[in-house]
């Protein structure tokens, strides 16, 4: 199998490129490297000795690949998607990138949770496939199983979105801000919180704080908007979240979910508090049970303040596959009232993981 990559250097691609490293994914398959930008130059090893970076906008050699993946991001697959189809090309597309996610002929994979959905996407000549929305697909990871076993009347999710789900030049200013926020209190060093509360609000609203990014200070602070406005008061972050969620699980009639999505000054951990309306009283226990069964890589973290403060933080999940699930316990809203928080790194399963293992998917189907 011929597979053309692009997007391969970006935050999104070079975790690819390392998962993909690590699980022996370039074994067997020929890689072909797209650039948009470097052209020419040399391509990773896998591509043999010698080999150079192909032209990403080049249709001939785009269309010679039997599979497309691609981190590049929404404008190019706008760009691209639509005239290499009707160029004649029936290869498969696997994309990060929202574009193509609620399109009628596309699946959005994420496999632990929807293998179903894609398996019955490919028997049924599906040739796009689109990761799901980091938040949407790291929430259901989470608490998928509730889902599956159809239990969710309906859910709302608060979100702490970490800087990196914005993209690498975010995460950079980020650290930059948390470092120009401290500068006055390394100059002048003081235990008195509120002298050091001062200093730091005042370099948060001096005009030198590099804002360019988020519009503003991220540092200290946070941001409840992500992505552009929609109608009824929502961002898209906010939409995706019951628009994506229903397609990936398939569910009819669909669930509501919403809630509100905020951006905090976390690395690359997408964290989300949620309020589960179950349509019936399942004991605790139960729930459990079914979260911890609903994928391998689920860790239900114990409601205890012990567990919760070394295992369900964005510092602790920070670079694993595992997702964490804790503070589950009964609200006082009433007895099918779930109450949940949920970690998982935004760049994993976020993003990367499920490409990955959608071309895994692809081979098995047809037999490469
Ligand atoms: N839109 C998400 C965010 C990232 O801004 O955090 C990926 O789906």
């Amino acid at each position: 199998m011929r597979v053309g990559l692009i997007g391969w250097r970006g935050m999104v691609g070079s975790v690819l490129m390392q998962r993909m490293r690590e699980e022996n994914d370039f074994l067997g398959i020929e890689p072909i490297f797209f650039s948009t930008s470097n052209i020419g130059g040399p391509a990773p090893k896998e591509s043999g000795d010698g080999s150079k970076l192909k032209d990403a906008k080049d249709l001939k050699m785009l269309a010679a690949c039997d599979t497309l993946i691609s981190c590049q991001g929404g404008d190019y697959t706008t760009e691209i998607y639509s005239p290499l189809r009707k160029s004649g090309w029936k290869g498969y597309w696997i994309d990060a990138a929202s574009t193509l996610r609620m399109a009628d002929d596309a699946v959005i994979i994420l496999d632990p949770v929807n293998a179903d959905v894609i398996r019955d996407g490919l028997t049924k000549g599906v040739q796009a496939f689109a990761g799901g929305n980091c938040t949407v697909s790291l929430m259901l990871m989470g608490v998928g199983g509730l889902f599956k076993s159809r239990l969710v009347e309906w859910m709302t999710t608060m979100t702490y979105q970490a800087a990196s789900g914005a993209g690498a030049a975010k995460v950079l200013e980020l650290v930059k801000q948390m470092e120009y926020i401290t500068v006055p209190t390394r100059a002048t060093p003081s235990e008195n919180a509120l002298e050091v509360d001062r200093m730091v609000t005042h370099a948060q609203r001096d005009s030198g704080i590099p804002t360019k990014e988020f519009g503003a200070p991220l540092a200290g602070s946070l941001i409840p908007w992500v992505d552009r406005p929609m109608p009824d008061g929502q961002t898209r972050e906010e939409w995706k979240g019951m628009a994506e969620t229903n397609k990936i699980m398939g569910l009819h009639p669909p669930v509501p979910v919403d809630g509100i999505c905020v951006r905090v000054g976390t690395m690359r951990c997408h964290s989300q508090a949620l309020c589960i309306k179950l349509n019936k009283n399942v004991p605790q226990q139960d729930i459990e049970q079914i979260l911890a069964n609903s994928n391998p890589w689920v860790r239900i973290i114990p409601n205890n303040q012990e567990s919760t403060v070394r295992c369900l933080t964005p510092t602790a999940v920070s670079g694993s596959l595992n997702v964490a699930v804790g503070r589950l316990h009964k609200l006082k809203l009433g007895p099918e009232f779930l109450g949940a928080f949920t970690v998982g790194d935004q760049l994993l399963w976020g993003a990367a993981e499920p490409l990955r293992r959608m071309l895994g998917i692809l081979r098995e189907h047809l037999g490469n």
